[in-house]
């Protein structure tokens, strides 16, 4: 009887090796590697996922052969999603509003699977975590220019704009309604008959206007969230239930929270109530029990009458004054802006880190991160310098002198006094600039480049030598978009980052924190004490991020050969579709399969950005809906 052949014999030698070590590592993958159980990880990949998950066994594989006994980390990690028994995954519908030029996603609970495509079915589309629904927050603005001049109409653009990107950076949806939605209320009739006093009827149109859309919350253009993202009151605010008709003591009648039937029902008993035509608030034509009170609303500043007279006497002689109320008004708007940003700043006392990872050669990448964190670190122009806001007796003002506290840490730090701003370089980006070569052919990637250098480097600390780099994708996603990180960090991409230079990314910018940042003029003549001038103004901090490292910084001429390359793959990866040279296409796509965690993270990144200016896109184009009844024109910045 003949010998049995093993079926491999007939391969040379060397292949035998090769082979059987494979199907040995395929076969520890597959029943070994589950022990480490990812419970997040319940989505199955199919398809391509499938076949890199190949590619890198026999990657692996390869590499063993070389240095024998050690077994690569990558493989012996990755297998949690590697089941080839589940069931297949079907590509799923695609969402509403879901792209924006390159950048794709799927907005899913599914969002921490450490690869996309095993749900998107989709190499190019990300998985983002759901949306956060925000709840509406509505203001009433009776814009009749009724004994307005210009200038104070002016000023109170400003303001509400002021107002509406501070609510929208705490995840509300502000609102401004007018004398439309409070003529559709039903019992808008009832009230005309009435003759009521010019103060409640005010206050009658704001209800009516509020309880025509309800339930929600009314809240006074002048009342504004002047604390962190994760203040009590304000996260309470954001779940968006509010059973009980709420009052703020201290907010007086600025401020309310309810149900839509509580405020229908606190409506009809005001108007029905005796004493109407006396009282000047609903508060005062209402039960007592009406409403329940609720005096801890330490992060919600009320720039009232009585505030601006107690804490900011210069500006409330103007304001008093028929002849200068225009323009005590149009600073307002500037105060109220430099206090939050002051507010901002004092979130994060440890200051801002420009994440600057992998330091040698990359400068040019994370210039524009540094001049987003220059520009938050800088005091705000005040016209009362050194005050705090009508909600904080005593604050941290943002003074010249003290220091600006930007670090460049090369490591991710999750810290919650900390603001990270980081750059995602596109792997090849990366791997040309710290190789300094255009030419990334599948020799050169495979022989001489480490994989997934970028995560790596940047989950170091966190997550220290062990896990593989897919094993890394997890905690990096979370540190992008998980709700604890999402206020904590801003994220861009290398090749195209929102830049302080252009006006729309700076308007980006300027909605993601909720305030104005400075803008390159100053508000000459029109503080009303002195404002410490440039000179007295301590320099910014020096763009290039080396003193945080013992490299020596960059000289001119090595910058200008980074700037080349990020040019070259910035055109290679941002316009693939256009650019029709083969050659780039197929080295991007084996840098990418050779670092597929980077590459994951950099279309995270960038679907997790584009998919914030489209929620503001369309919110803009929803808010017409309110605006557009000729109640306010076109918002004026
Ligand atoms: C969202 O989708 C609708 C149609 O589905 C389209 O009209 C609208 O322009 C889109 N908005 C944005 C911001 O892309
Ligand atoms: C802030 O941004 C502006 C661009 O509008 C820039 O001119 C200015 O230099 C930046 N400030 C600092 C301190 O970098
Ligand atoms: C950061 O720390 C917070 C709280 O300590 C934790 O909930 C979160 O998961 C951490 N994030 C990462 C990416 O480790």
């Amino acid at each position: 009887m003949p010998r049995r052949r093993n079926p491999c014999s007939y391969l040379p030698r060397r292949l035998q090796i090769v082979t059987s070590l494979a199907a040995f590592l395929l076969f520890s993958i597959l029943f070994l590697g589950t022990a480490q159980s990812d419970p997040y990880v319940k989505a199955v990949p199919y398809g391509p996922q499938l076949q890199s998950g190949a590619h890198q066994a026999v990657d692996a594989a390869q590499r063993a052969v070389q240095s024998f006994p050690k077994l690569p980390k990558n493989v012996v990690n990755a297998p949690a999603w590697l089941n080839p028994f589940g069931p297949p995954a079907h590509k799923p519908a695609e969402q509403k509003n879901s792209t924006m030029g390159e950048a794709k996603w799927f907005s899913d609970w599914k969002w921490q699977n450490p690869f996309s495509s095993s749900i998107t079915m989709d190499e190019d589309r990300s998985v983002l975590p759901p949306e956060r629904a925000r709840p509406p927050i509505y203001t009433y603005f009776d814009s009749s220019s009724k004994g307005k001049d210009e200038k104070t109409q002016k000023a109170e653009k400003q303001l509400l704009q002021v107002w509406r990107r501070a609510w929208w950076a705490k995840g509300f949806k502000p609102i401004v309604l007018g004398i439309a939605e409070a003529k559709n209320n039903a019992e808008y009739r009832k009230m005309q008959g009435l003759e009521l006093t010019a103060e409640m009827e005010a206050e009658m149109l704001r209800w009516l206007a509020w309880g025509n859309l309800g339930p929600g919350i009314l809240c006074n253009w002048l009342v504004l969230p002047m604390a962190g993202y994760d203040d009590a009151l304000l996260g309470f605010l954001r779940r968006g239930e509010y059973p009980e008709l709420t009052r703020y003591p201290g907010l007086d009648g600025a401020f309310y929270v309810g149900s839509k039937v509580a405020v229908d029902k606190t409506i009809k008993t005001a108007l029905a109530s005796e004493n109407i035509k006396q009282v000047k608030t609903i508060v005062g034509a209402v039960p007592k029990n009406s409403f329940i009170l609720d005096d801890k609303h330490d992060g919600i500043a009320y720039y009232s009458t009585a505030a601006i007279k107690a804490k900011y006497p210069g500006l409330h002689a103007k304001l008093d004054s028929e002849a200068t109320r225009a323009d005590g008004l149009s600073l307002l708007a500037p105060l109220i802006n430099s206090h939050l940003h002051q507010a901002w700043q004092n979130t994060f006392p440890s200051g801002i880190a420009v994440l600057h990872p992998l330091p040698k050669r990359t400068t040019t990448i994370h210039t524009p991160a540094m001049y987003i964190a220059r520009n938050l670190t800088q005091c705000p122009d005040s016209p009362v310098p050194a005050s705090c806001p009508p909600n904080a007796a005593t604050c941290r003002p943002c003074v010249a002198t003290q220091d600006r506290p930007i670090s460049t840490p090369p490591v991710y730090r999750n810290d919650s006094t900390l603001f990270t701003i980081a750059s995602v370089p596109h792997p090849y980006t990366l791997i040309s600039l710290l190789y300094s070569r255009s030419d990334l052919h599948v020799k050169f990637v495979r022989r001489e480049t480490d994989r997934d250098p970028w995560i790596s480097a940047t989950t170091d600390e966190l997550l220290g030598h062990g896990p593989s780099s897919f094993a890394r994708l997890r905690p990096m996603k979370d540190a992008v978009a998980s709700e604890y990180s999402a206020h904590r960090t801003l994220w861009l991409i290398a090749e195209k980052p929102l830049s302080v230079a252009t006006e729309a990314d700076r308007e980006e910018l300027d909605w993601f924190f909720g305030f104005q940042l400075p803008r390159a003029a100053t508000s000459n003549g029109k503080s009303i004490t002195p404002v410490p001038g440039p000179e007295r103004r301590p320099s910014p901090p020096p763009l290039s991020p080396y003193h945080d490292s013992i490299e020596p910084p960059p000289t001119p001429e090595q910058l200008a050969t980074e700037e080349g390359f990020l040019r070259d793959s910035t055109a290679a990866i941002m316009h693939a579709g256009m650019l029709k040279v083969k050659n780039v296409q197929r080295n991007k796509g084996v840098v990418e399969a050779w670092n597929l965690a980077d590459a994951e993270i950099w279309r995270f990144v960038r679907a997790w950005e584009a998919r914030r200016s489209v929620e503001r896109k369309i919110w803009d184009e929803e808010e017409g809906k309110f605006l557009g009844k000729g109640v306010f024109g076109r918002w004026a910045v």
